[in-house]
């Protein structure tokens, strides 16, 4: 079916590789924004136009945390629970989000709309805590903006079924100063992430004057030695 119906652009990518088999992260990611997620049919069906064993490409779809093997939201919301996320607030962020959804951790909501999940680090630990929306990656999520964040993504859900949960059109999101979700531009350099300014150093305390040097006991003030 995947051959019948998109034949042109297995063509293309097959074009772009020596060997066939080199082909199988894009055939599955095809695979898997055509029918919604990878199901065993779709599999062998990838394995026979790659000319592979199914064992091998059923280990490829084992090993990689963005194909999924059984259905998931429109949006699958992968949520950074690596080290410097967590410094940030991903454990926070994880409980909010399972609190707004009424979903567990690889659960999806009951109208179909957002899988939640964990992975590890999603490159972006300067932007953290970091959600992965399919692959649209939104930075500096905090449990305040979660609510935000869903009415953003419900309001896109169309654009998430047209473009499919593999996020080859993926796009990055920030937050603009009024608290709404703001695409960042391609072409936009990068712009590492802004602290808010320290405030300046409070002016260092005066020493205590040891008790032997106050007052009368400095050098000036002492008699002269009998000696
Ligand atoms: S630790 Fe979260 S993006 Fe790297």
């Amino acid at each position: 079916m995947l051959l019948e119906t998109h034949r042109a652009e297995i063509e293309t990518i097959l074009s772009r590789y020596d060997s066939r088999r080199s082909a199988v992260l894009p055939l599955l990611y095809l695979a898997q924004d055509t029918y919604g997620y990878l199901t065993e049919a779709a599999i062998r069906e990838v394995a026979a136009i790659l000319d592979m064993p199914p064992t091998d490409v059923f280990e490829v779809v084992g090993f990689y945390t963005l194909f999924y093997n059984r259905p998931v939201g429109a949006w699958v919301l992968q949520v950074c629970d690596d080290v410097p996320c967590c410094y940030l607030g991903a454990e926070e962020l994880i409980a909010a989000l399972k609190q707004s959804l009424g979903i567990a951790e690889e659960q999806t909501t009951a109208d179909g709309m957002f899988t939640l999940q964990r992975v590890k680090c999603l490159a972006a630990c300067d932007r953290a805590p970091v959600v992965q929306a399919n692959l649209d990656y939104v930075y500096d999520v905090t449990p305040e903006r979660v609510n935000a964040l869903l009415a953003n993504l419900r309001a896109r859900a169309a654009e998430a079924r047209q473009r499919g949960v593999s996020g080859r059109f993926a796009e990055d999101f920030e937050w603009g100063p009024d608290g709404a979700l703001v695409q960042i531009d391609r072409a936009a350099p990068y712009q590492p992430r802004r602290f808010p300014a320290a405030p300046p150093p409070a002016p260092p305390e005066p020493e205590p004057v040891p008790e032997a040097d106050a007052g009368h006991d400095r050098p000036a003030d002492r008699k002269a030695s009998p000696l």
